[in-house]
């Protein structure tokens, strides 16, 4: 999975970033919002000395990133920032399946950069990661604006009131946020809640006109990518540092935890953090979730070629072989000489390796190896001195 995010952010010019695990607690509490569950609730903290204050496992990458974009000051080179970062994140939840205290975060970000082509690019990109590791068409796409700070506090006023007004049919926690974080209510899954949720406004009639253009050029750049979406306006995400364009990434095989990915734009979170009023957009992929999805790795042979010797003398030879076509690129492995023919064949067929080059004693004195092609059964001789540019021309072809 790691390796088809680096593969795919490279393709689109995103560089690795890594981050430390421990941060100010100071940091988080900033960044992602004081009245967030993230920081009202699920972080780890150990505490410091009072004169310099407590420290924190990472609940996420975000702030982090930002902080380091200021601190090593990337505002100066050309923008925008494109950076990835892998690793684990930390968050005091109540574990169940798709959901641990330490988890696994692919976590993206571009920075500097406001246009609503960059936003697309980035959905695009994130859809293209799911593509890479065939998740794809069992997921849907969800994207929402959730304005910025022209717009977005009558909103959120329209919203208290709303809510306010419907208070006794709201489970307990969203009575508390009514006060504290209204759109937080929109995101609760608590059945009960969902009546008064329905009929609340929505965000999309609020928009200012600039929200409304950019989340329209968004949209039309994500048609024009060919990308399937839905816009759900009760998307609102769970940390405070979002405007505008906000997206997740849902699956209906993971019962509660239904998100795989989620992300958005947060321009002004650079400024608040301490640095210039640089824009910036992202994305963490939840690698547990998706490592959930794919099920258990099929028990596939990363070699090519399975070399087997027929006696002790055409196991040197094999072993020799192996080394020259690891040389040429070429995955080889070797069997060790100890089973049968017929069991080493069996072998190969469940290690699914695609060629098997059979050495027998006879075959050394008469420099002649079979190569086998175990989809078709087909066998041929290729002389011995020729078998790593046979297997490695194969090899390059994508043979199987
Ligand atoms: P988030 O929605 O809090 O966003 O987390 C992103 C993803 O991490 C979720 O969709 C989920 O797949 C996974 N995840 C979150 N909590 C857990 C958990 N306890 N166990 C397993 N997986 C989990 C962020 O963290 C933002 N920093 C994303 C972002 C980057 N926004 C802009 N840039």
């Amino acid at each position: 999975m790691e390796a088809e995010a680096r593969r795919v952010f490279g393709l689109y010019g995103y560089r690795e970033i890594r981050l430390p695990i421990l941060e100010r607690k100071e940091l988080f509490e900033r960044g992602i919002g004081e009245t967030t569950d993230i920081v009202e609730k699920e972080m780890y903290i150990i505490p410091r000395d009072p004169a310099r204050g407590d420290i924190a496992l990472r609940p996420e990458a975000t702030a982090s990133v930002v902080r380091s974009y200021i601190e090593r000051r990337l505002y100066t080179q050309l923008k925008p920032a494109r950076l990835y970062t892998i690793g684990p994140m930390f968050r005091h939840e109540r574990p169940q399946t798709g959901r641990q205290r330490q988890f696994h975060q692919t976590n993206v970000e571009a920075l500097g950069e406001a246009a609503p082509a960059l936003d697309a690019e980035v959905v695009r990109m994130l859809m293209a990661f799911f593509e890479a590791v065939g998740l794809a068409d069992r997921l849907v796409l969800s994207v929402n604006s959730i304005g910025d700070p022209v717009c977005r506090p009558a909103f959120r006023a329209s919203l208290a009131e709303y809510l306010e007004a419907h208070r006794d049919r709201l489970c307990e926690e969203c009575r508390g946020r009514v006060g504290r974080n209204p759109l937080r209510v929109l995101d609760c899954k608590q059945p009960g809640c969902q009546p008064v949720i329905e009929k609340a406004p929505s965000i999309q009639d609020a928009l200012c006109a600039p929200c409304r253009e950019h989340f329209a050029a968004v949209l039309r750049y994500l048609d024009a990518l060919g990308l399937r979406y839905e816009v759900t306006p009760r998307l609102v995400r769970g940390l405070d540092y979002y405007v505008r364009t906000t997206f997740e990434v849902l699956t209906g095989d993971l019962g509660a935890q239904n998100a795989v990915a989620g992300g958005g734009r947060y321009d002004g979170l650079v400024e608040l953090l301490g640095g210039p009023p640089d824009p910036g957009i992202g994305f963490a992929i939840g690698m547990e979730r998706v490592a959930l999805l794919l099920g258990s790795a099929p028990d596939r042979a990363a070699a090519f070629v399975l070399l087997i010797p027929l006696g002790d003398p055409a196991l040197a030879r094999c072993l020799v072989l192996a080394q020259d076509l690891r040389a040429a690129a070429v995955p080889a492995e070797v069997a060790y000489g100890a089973r049968k023919l017929r069991a080493e064949l069996e072998r190969a067929n469940r290690l699914m390796v695609p060629r098997v080059l059979i050495v027998g004693d006879s075959e050394l004195t008469s420099g002649v190896a079979i190569l086998r092609d175990m989809r078709t059964g087909d066998q041929r001789s290729v002389p011995l001195g020729e078998a790593v540019a046979t297997l490695r021309a194969l090899h390059g072809e994508g043979h199987v």
